[in-house]
């Protein structure tokens, strides 16, 4: 088996009474695709914050690419690889789509004063426009980010992501909020994109049938910890994801 690209270890995180991560021990390898299903507030987003510098935990250890970053800023773990999109998309409501693209590239920059020099100087053009094709954005360049509807706002946050040229990205629920005849097709964009820049993924889905269209691989969340956690079909049997999960 390959080096784990993200692991965790004993991660924990309570708030007040609530326990959100009760002491996971997690590893994801290069290439899965992993699903995350679990009822509202069983602490899948908590974990991502946690893994992604949002969130500190209370105790445990989070490493990537072999090296540990607990408690590292989000900045530092963006800039090591590690892209998110959001549950409610964090896009630039008031700029266009093509501008998003460009602040998102010059804000993840690693070259000193990025973000300070014209926009436009300071990305690749090219790498913007061949990542709004690859989300098919392209006739939406020039429209202002906040009057996209909601599937094609959730396309452009994962573009902004990929502008960091993430070897790892974690998307919570990327089909939130979007019906049920687009999401299919949305889902479709999002993994092909990921497919041809090689990206290796986490997405948080309630769907079963994406799940079991898309995910290589299933873990479920129960009460802050990882109840299953296997192949998708072994996992959807499991009694207790059964109960807790699909029923829900
Ligand atoms: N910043 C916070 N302060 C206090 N409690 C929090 C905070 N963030 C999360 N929680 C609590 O931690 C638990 C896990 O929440 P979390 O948002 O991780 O769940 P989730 O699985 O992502 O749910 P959903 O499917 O609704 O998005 C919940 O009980 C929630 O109320
Ligand atoms: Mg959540």
């Amino acid at each position: 088996m390959t080096a784990a690209l993200l692991s965790t270890k004993g991660l924990s995180l309570s708030f007040g009474g609530v326990v959100a991560a009760d002491s996971i021990d997690f590893a994801l390898h290069p290439g899965e695709r992993l699903a995350v299903v679990g009822q509202n507030g069983a602490g899948k987003t908590t974990f991502i914050n946690i893994v992604t510098g949002y969130l500190k935990p209370t105790s445990g250890h989070v490493y990537f690419a072999g090296q540990e970053i607990t408690g590292h800023s989000p900045r530092d773990i963006t800039l090591r690889g590690v892209g998110r999109s959001f549950q409610l998309p964090q896009v630039f409501g008031e700029h266009t789509v093509r501008e998003c693209l460009l602040i998102a590239a010059s804000v993840k920059s690693r070259r000193p004063g990025g973000f300070l020099r014209p926009l436009a100087q300071a990305v690749d053009a090219d790498a913007v426009d061949a990542t709004l094709e690859l989300l098919q954005l392209g006739a939406r360049a020039h429209d202002l980010a906040g009057a996209l509807p909601e599937g094609q706002r959730k396309l452009l946050d994962v573009a902004m992501a990929l502008m960091g040229k993430p070897q790892l990205l974690i998307m919570d629920e990327p089909t939130s909020g979007v019906s049920t005849d687009e999401k299919h097709g949305l889902m479709k964009v999002l993994m092909r994109a990921l497919d041809e820049r090689k990206v290796t993924s986490i997405f948080v889905e309630h769907d079963i049938d994406i799940v079991r269209q898309h995910a290589t691989r299933l873990a479920a969340w129960i009460a802050g910890r990882i109840a299953a956690d296997g192949p998708p079909e072994q996992v959807l049997a499991d009694p207790a994801v059964i109960r807790n999960v699909i029923g829900e």
